[in-house]
């Protein structure tokens, strides 16, 4: 295999060290083609572009490989839970029991928000978006723990694991309170004795007069939807947290940038969409039928939920969530949801029909986690919030990659600029 690649510009050629990853995958270093060409390399978007090196998490979206430090997807799924694979994705390594019971003892400790944090909660209005609510207060955690964020990468390592369960424990009761907000109810406090998904169902759903004690099939359909979405290497929302904190922010200020990122119906909302596609199929007193013809004809428009960009031949996160989906869904005992019937059409066709099959277009994980999300009673405004729960682990853990870097260099990608060439000043009166 060539270690370098051989650029030819007019008469002039170049060499390009080739780098290798763990995985085999090859990437042309440019770093110094600007330096002896006076060239920069061009690729709108960065869909081609390695932005960096990364330990965290590896795809082979062909294949359908998800892996988290090496771990398949599959067997964290079957034989961890969402807590334990979250210190996996934070610190690198599965946790010894000691180290786990001390992860979970912070994510305890760390679950309920100071009486400010609560104050600044309560004065967002009953209709702002939750995802205002959640970039907004995880960024005031800065405020509260200052000595956290230093903006000083060296000093906040120096603290990173209380850092990081409070950003983890935290996301998910600053997402709680943002619906009770929004709902205009008042604040449950975490339990010191449930779980971490318990006690966000708790969060959201416990009312004085009536506890809410998920089933055991609720309360692991949300486990692994969080498991899930723990990490996915360099998506907008993870280069926006690494961007960030390669300017020296410190975490809180980094990860509310990846909740912003997020917040983007691109990136976040492909959940929301399915809902809303089947809505908008049951609004039309259609049973997915006609919604079919027309994706497939082109006119059309598209199964929400249906293929994937990066993983080609299937998404390994559907195959799993989609069991733990049917599984809480039989514990909840929903049999006769009008939209749950259409998205089970939808389904069927697409798992059974030539347009499908040839194009590889199945139910990807977003499919089935936003049908989990309405099952639980998650409103359609929270749907990107759960899945900014469920990243926060991986966001911490791409920071802490950043800021440990001993070679950091400020992320300052360059430009083709394309805008007017020079011309002078034409005073107002003249134009
Ligand atoms: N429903 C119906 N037809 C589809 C769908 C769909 N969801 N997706 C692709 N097709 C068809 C296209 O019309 C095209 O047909 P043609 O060959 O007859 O022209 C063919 O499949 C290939 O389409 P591409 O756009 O090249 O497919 P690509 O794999 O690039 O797109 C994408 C992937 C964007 C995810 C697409 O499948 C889609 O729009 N899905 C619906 C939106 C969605 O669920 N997005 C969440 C995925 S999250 C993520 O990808 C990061």
């Amino acid at each position: 295999m060539a270690n370098f690649a051989t650029l030819k510009l007019d008469d002039k050629e170049v060499t390009l060290p080739v780098i290798t990853g763990s995985e085999g995958e090859k990437g042309i270093d440019i770093g110094k083609l600007r330096a002896e060409t006076g060239h920069i390399t061009f690729d709108d978007g960065f869909g081609n572009t390695g932005s960096c090196t990364s330990n965290i998490t590896y795809i082979d979206g062909e294949v359908g490989i998800l892996r988290y430090r090496g771990y398949p997807i599959e067997q964290l799924a079957e034989k961890s839970n969402s807590v334990e694979t979250s210190y996996l994705v934070t610190h690198g390594e599965l946790p010894t029991s000691e180290q786990r019971s001390r992860f979970s003892h912070l994510l305890t400790q760390h679950a309920p928000l100071r009486e400010g944090m609560l104050r600044f909660i309560q004065s967002f209005p009953r209709d702002a978006h939750p995802m205002a609510v959640l970039s907004a207060s995880i960024n005031a955690l800065g405020a509260y723990y200052p000595h956290l964020a230093s903006n000083n990468h060296q000093r906040d390592l120096e603290h990173f694991d209380e850092a990081a369960a409070i950003a983890i424990s935290k996301v998910r009761t600053i997402a709680a309170h943002s619906y009770r907000v929004n709902n205009g109810l008042p604040f449950n406090y975490p339990r010191p004795n449930l779980g971490y998904c318990e006690n966000f169902l708790h969060l959201m759903f416990s009312e004085p007069y009536n506890e809410y004690v998920p089933t055991p099939e609720v309360a692991s359909a949300l486990n692994l939807f969080l498991l899930l979405h723990a990490d996915h290497e360099q998506n907008c929302s993870t280069s926006t947290v690494r961007m960030v904190a390669s300017a020296g922010a410190n975490l809180f200020a980094s990860v509310s940038a990846g909740v912003n990122a997020l917040w983007g119906p691109l990136h976040g909302g492909a959940n929301m969409a399915v809902l809303e596609m089947l809505k908008n199929i049951h609004d039309d007193g259609d049973d997915g039928t006609r919604f079919i013809a027309a994706a497939k004809s082109g006119k059309g428009d598209r199964l929400m939920g249906f293929g994937h960009r990066v993983y080609r031949n299937y998404d390994p996160r559907a195959k799993i969530i989609k069991t733990s989906f049917y599984k809480a869904l039989a514990s909840l005992n929903i049999k006769d949801d009008p939209l749950l019937n259409i998205a089970m059409k939808l389904e069927e066709v697409a798992l059974s029909d030539e347009y499908f099959i040839s194009r590889k277009l199945y139910p990807n994980v977003d499919f089935y986690s936003g049908l989990i999300m309405r099952a639980l009673g998650i409103p359609l405004n929270m749907f990107t919030v759960m899945f900014a729960i469920g990243r926060m682990p991986g966001w911490v853990a791409q920071w802490h990659e950043v800021a440990q870097n001993p070679k950091l260099k400020i992320y300052r990608p360059r430009q083709i600029y394309t805008g007017a060439t020079q011309r002078n000043y034409v005073p107002i009166n003249m134009r």
